[in-house]
């Protein structure tokens, strides 16, 4: 069974206590306070009516429920988690968990493998592919909300995380602040966001003026390109002249690379930042123990016990 939630949920619309998943009808529940109704749908709790601006992410992790995930053959995403969270097993486990825009689940399912409690939520059907991923870990609850009306009682979580989530809503900084009500006091938030990408990015961002707004399958076809690409990318001197020309993804596996490809040409938002103004954002939030990993940008802080 999966975790419930007791004495952790709090309505996104009227900040009322909910009741443990538990004791929720099998098609959802209505909110005791304001009536809202929060239907369960293929397994999953749904805290919105819609993926609004993520659908591209619906489209990604649903047709790319494992790329990411690891097996037997790589422990990738958990090396990634490490180097953009700094966290360490020992730190996680036992822990209550919040995984901000959790994608198809790959970092919560490195959490629930280090022994964490984690919630993870995502805005888009992504969760049905996180859902399906993690089903039958009785330390994983997955939830479709909105991290800007996050359906959690405040000072609720040990440890929040948000890799690689936030420069894709339409207000990075405001995304941040909002999710440090939720960290305990003296517990950890930490985030990864896009930094500042080189010259490349001239034409990546240009390209994107047109692919956001392609029909997903047609994009998602044209991004095999970074198949055979990736190796004429590879010569000295030539190769840097065609990647400039069209970027995509390096990533020595090639549906790895169609991925992250089609992840960078296909989100509606995407904004880049930079170490000193995440640092600023953790500092105003009154946050402590503030490490700038090696990985840009990826800051984690220890929110102040003191208010
Ligand atoms: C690039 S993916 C990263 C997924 C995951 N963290 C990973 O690295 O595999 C960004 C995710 O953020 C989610 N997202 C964007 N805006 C969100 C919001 N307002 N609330 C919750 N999730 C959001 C998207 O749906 C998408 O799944």
């Amino acid at each position: 069974m999966s975790l419930d939630l007791a004495g952790v949920l709090a309505c996104p619309d009227c900040a009322a206590d909910l009741p443990a998943i538990t004791e929720w009808g099998r098609d959802g529940m209505t909110c005791p306070g304001c009536g809202s109704r929060f239907p369960v749908f293929r397994g999953v709790p749904r805290f919105v009516a819609s993926d609004v601006y993520v659908s591209s992410f619906s489209f990604e992790w649903n047709r790319h429920r494992k790329t990411q995930l690891d097996d037997a053959a790589s422990r990738e995403s958990e090396e990634t988690f490490r180097a953009k969270t700094g966290l360490r097993p020992e730190e996680v486990a036992g822990r209550l968990v919040l995984d901000v825009g959790c994608g198809m689940g790959r970092f919560a399912d490195v959490v629930s493998r280090w022994g964490g409690q984690v919630v993870g939520i995502d805005l888009s059907l992504a969760v049905e592919a996180a859902h399906a991923n993690l089903v039958g870990r009785d330390n994983v609850r997955i939830l479709q909300a909105d991290l800007l009306h996050l359906p959690f009682r405040p000072g609720t979580f040990d440890i929040v995380y948000s890799l690689g989530v936030l420069h894709h809503t339409p207000d990075c900084e405001k995304a941040f602040r909002n999710l440090v009500p939720f960290v305990r006091p003296g517990g950890r938030l930490c985030v990864w966001v896009y930094g500042p990408m080189g010259s490349w990015q001239r034409f990546a961002r240009l390209y994107r003026r047109v692919t956001v707004r392609m029909p997903r399958r047609l994009l998602h076809v044209l991004c095999h390109i970074a198949i055979p690409w990736h190796h004429l990318c590879r010569p000295p001197l030539i190769g840097p002249l065609f990647w400039t020309l069209l970027p995509v993804s390096r990533h020595p596996n090639p549906h790895w690379r169609v991925l992250d490809t089609f992840d960078w040409y296909s989100p509606q938002y995407q904004s880049l930042h930079t170490f000193p103004e995440v640092y600023r954002w953790f500092r105003s939030e009154g946050f402590v123990d503030i490490t700038l990993l090696d990985f840009p940008v990826a800051v984690a802080g220890t929110r102040s016990r003191e208010g």
